[in-house]
């Protein structure tokens, strides 16, 4: 049905035009009444946008959304990953220990590199940054690399993985060959699956779906 008071363009348009500016006239009273919060000193890594509960940006959320991922991702400092495998310190003994024992691989606090650094290469600019961070009681905020939407529903747990001798690198790619670490492997589902049947794991929903 047609209402005729909104039947031609004309007023059609006029109709949104007062829209447009009542929902601005609306935004200008809300924006003088919100007090501004204080400006708090930014982290590394850290940005002044509006950051949301579920995404911190609407691309991240289109990505999560397409199944994309990016296989760079910015970290709030360049971590050579490259150069500590090469001085033969394992994935596993400071930085990533939890990953033999549960479900999530931890990721190493400023504490953590200031166990090596407060006498290592202390003189350094890079390890001077991060004696600086510690002075001031800051800490890393890394960015996510691997990891799925939370819409996908996956359960993933290391440990078992570990106990059954599968490789960081079947699953990360060659992150000791990398300074930051890159996502080059797409985990999709058929990757996990083919393994599971493959090495008689279970491969029914549950396991890997909540
Ligand atoms: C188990 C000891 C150990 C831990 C833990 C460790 N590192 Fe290192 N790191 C080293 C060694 C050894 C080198 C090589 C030093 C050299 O070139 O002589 C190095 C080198 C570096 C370099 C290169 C320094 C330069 O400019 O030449 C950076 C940057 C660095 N580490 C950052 C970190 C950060 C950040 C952490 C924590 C997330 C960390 N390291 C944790 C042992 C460690
Ligand atoms: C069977 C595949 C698999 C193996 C083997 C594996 N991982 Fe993972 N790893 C994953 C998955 C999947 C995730 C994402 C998990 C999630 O979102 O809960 C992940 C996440 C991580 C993360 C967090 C990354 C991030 O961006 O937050 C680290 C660190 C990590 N793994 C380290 C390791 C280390 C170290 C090893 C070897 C000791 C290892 N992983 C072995 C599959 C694997
Ligand atoms: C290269 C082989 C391989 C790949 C790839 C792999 N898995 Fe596994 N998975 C295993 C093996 C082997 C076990 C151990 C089964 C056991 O303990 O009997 C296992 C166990 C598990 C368990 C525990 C199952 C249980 O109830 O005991 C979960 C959950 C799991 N995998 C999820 C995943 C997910 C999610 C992925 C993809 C990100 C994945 N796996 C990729 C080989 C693999
Ligand atoms: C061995 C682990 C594993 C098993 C078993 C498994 N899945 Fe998955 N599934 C995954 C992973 C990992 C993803 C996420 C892939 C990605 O995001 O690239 C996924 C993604 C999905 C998605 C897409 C979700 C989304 O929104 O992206 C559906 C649907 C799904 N699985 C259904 C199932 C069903 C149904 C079964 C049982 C017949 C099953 N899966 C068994 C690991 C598994």
């Amino acid at each position: 049905m047609r209402l005729p008071l909104v039947g031609s363009t004309f007023v059609r348009l006029c109709l949104i035009l007062v829209l447009v500016l009542a929902t601005g006239v609306g935004c200008s009273i809300f924006e003088r009444n919100v007090p501004q919060p204080s400006a708090a000193p930014l982290l590394p890594g850290q940005t002044a946008d509006v950051f949301t509960t579920a995404r911190p940006t609407f691309a991240a959320a289109l990505d999560d959304f397409l199944g994309r991922h990016p296989v760079v991702v910015e970290q709030p400092f360049q971590f050579p990953h490259n150069i500590h495998v090469g001085q033969k310190i394992a994935c596993t003994e400071y930085c990533h220990e939890t990953v033999s024992e549960g479900p999530v691989a931890g990721l190493p606090s400023v504490r953590t590199c200031m166990g090596c650094h407060r006498t290592i290469a202390a003189n350094r600019p890079r390890i001077r940054q991060i004696t600086e961070m510690q002075q001031s009681g800051r800490d890393f905020a890394w960015n996510r690399v691997f990891g799925y939407a939370p819409s996908a529903h996956v359960r993933f747990n290391h440990a078992p993985h570990i106990r059954a001798n599968v490789e960081c690198s079947t699953c990360h790619g060659n992150i000791g060959g990398q300074q930051v670490a890159q996502r080059n492997v797409e985990m999709t589902m058929g990757f996990c699956v083919n393994c599971h049947r493959e090495r008689k794991a279970p491969d029914d929903c549950l396991t890997c779906h909540f």
